[in-house]
């Protein structure tokens, strides 16, 4: 199947690159002309694991390629997946102006018909601006297109493993044509067809994925409903967390022996700091607003929101708490992406802190293994350090905000020794706090006796 990719970012890029490792033939385009040149280049602009491996695979092989000329990429595919970004506008609700750009480009220069697939968080009905659009703006061309939904679930740092080996495929078409040509592109992904740059020699054996097949409204729903699901439970467990905390409760206790209930599950129960990303955040946000506009108040997710705000708070009073005055004190921080295996600091917990910490006058250095060169853009002036020792030589406090697994094996003795203060404040419940106060720093992080 001959495949268009419009937009490279995380999405696209993985999309792309394991559609092409699945035998099809993906052409990729993006308006960024300085990324579609690193691409060409054999550079890939995001850190995601695997990804490389993948994009130099396929390209040697013919099956994919890259193109700044968007009508030219349309013009190849039979199908079309729109993989650009849906960011929040100020009131929370999706910035759907990319699609409705991508739409219109589609529109006006396809030369034959076309399944056009939804690959971008949408909020529900979106499907039907789509459909409405291409009609109107192709209304000369004398094509015709199908539309279907078709959301990601992939997590970033292990977006090309979820693509290879999802869960569920979700697929939200109108008629049965466009479900045929759906499962076509999807069945080398079914059968394990691929060679899997993740797993080696072999994958492991896993049941064979969960093919949905919904309508549009649905399919897109579904994607919302996921991520925000996903986020009150974090909210849950945050909030169990502060419990814990003050009433002498363990929350690793709890929430292990919570998610060993087969209806629970332990996965995102883990408190710290809180969701971030360019998903979670924005989608809770957007769906809170979907139910506004379908005149439903949604509260329970506003709440889980409201908890997810507030765990910077909580972090920062704790860091207060132990230093007395914030101001002119060398603060240390661990980690800078949202979560570990990325470089994305898109909402970023640490994004906010280094703020107000900077606005309480305190000198920040940080380390994070790929996220530094994303964080100079935005904060040119904190230092940069080469590793997490220089970060602790001579620090009041250390923060560690994001869970890398190198910082779990650090040489804590020689941290404790170098630091002017050993305050460690660990924000995502990564260290033992027995063994950290046993080397004697002052410990403390998330709904755990201290
Ligand atoms: C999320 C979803 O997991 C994917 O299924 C979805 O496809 C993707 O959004 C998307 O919409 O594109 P991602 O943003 O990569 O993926 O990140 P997650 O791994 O879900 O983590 C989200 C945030 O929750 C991170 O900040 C992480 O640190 C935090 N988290 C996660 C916790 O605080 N506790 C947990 O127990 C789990």
């Amino acid at each position: 199947m001959r495949i268009s990719i419009i937009g490279c970012g995380y999405v696209g890029l993985v999309t792309g690159a394991c559609l092409a490792e699945a035998g099809h033939e993906v052409v990729c385009t993006d308006n960024d002309a300085a990324k579609i040149g690193l691409l060409n280049a054999g550079k890939i602009p995001i850190y995601e694991p695997h990804l490389d491996e993948l994009v130099a695979r396929n390209r040697k092989e013919g099956r994919l390629s890259f193109t700044d000329d968007a009508p030219k990429a349309v013009r190849s595919g039979n199908a079309v997946f729109i993989c650009v970004g849906t960011p929040p506008l100020e009131n929370g609700d999706a910035d759907l102006s990319a699609i409705d750009a991508v739409a219109r480009v589609i529109a006006t220069e396809s030369e034959s018909s076309k399944l056009v697939v939804e690959k971008s968080t949408v909020p529900v009905q979106t499907g039907q601006q789509l459909r409405q659009a291409l009609a109107v703006y192709g209304r000369k061309s004398g094509v015709s297109f199908r539309i279907a939904s078709n959301p990601e679930f992939l997590r970033e740092g292990t977006g090309v493993e979820d693509f290879l080996h999802p869960d569920r495929i979700v697929v939200g078409v109108d008629d049965a044509e466009t479900e045929r040509e759906l499962r076509e592109i999807y069945q080398p992904i079914l059968d394990g067809s691929f060679n899997c740059p993740v797993h080696s020699p072999n994958c492991p054996a896993a049941a064979e994925p969960h093919f949905v097949v919904t309508t549009i409204n649905s399919a897109e729903l579904i994607k919302h409903a996921s991520n925000s699901f996903l986020a009150v439970k974090i909210s849950y467990a945050n909030a169990l967390a502060d419990m814990c905390e003050r009433l002498g409760a363990n929350v690793e206790e709890v929430t292990r022996a919570m998610g060993l209930d087969p209806r629970i599950r332990p996965e995102f129960l883990r408190a710290g700091l809180g969701f971030g990303g360019f998903c979670l955040p924005k989608d809770i946000q957007a769906f809170i607003r979907l139910a506004e506009r379908a005149g439903m108040d949604f509260a329970l997710l506003k709440e889980a929101e409201q908890i997810n705000k507030q765990r910077i708070d909580r972090f920062l009073e704790k860091a207060r708490k132990s230093l007395w005055v914030v101001k002119k004190k060398k603060i240390g921080m661990l980690g800078l992406a949202f979560k570990p295996n990325t470089d994305d600091i898109r909402f970023a917990p640490a994004i906010e802190m280094i703020r107000r910490l900077l606005a309480e006058g305190a000198s920040i250095s940080a380390y994070d293994p790929a996220a530094m060169d994303r964080t100079r853009a935005i904060f040119p002036d904190i230092t940069y350090s080469r590793d997490p020792y220089e970060v602790a030589k001579g620090a009041d406090a250390l923060l560690v905000v994001t869970e890398w697994e190198e910082f779990r094996g650090l040489d804590w003795e020689r941290v404790y020794d170098s630091m002017a203060r050993p305050l460690l404040i660990d924000g995502r419940n990564l260290l033992d706090p027995a063994r950290m106060a046993k080397l004697g720093f002052e410990y403390h992080s998330f709904g755990r006796p201290e």
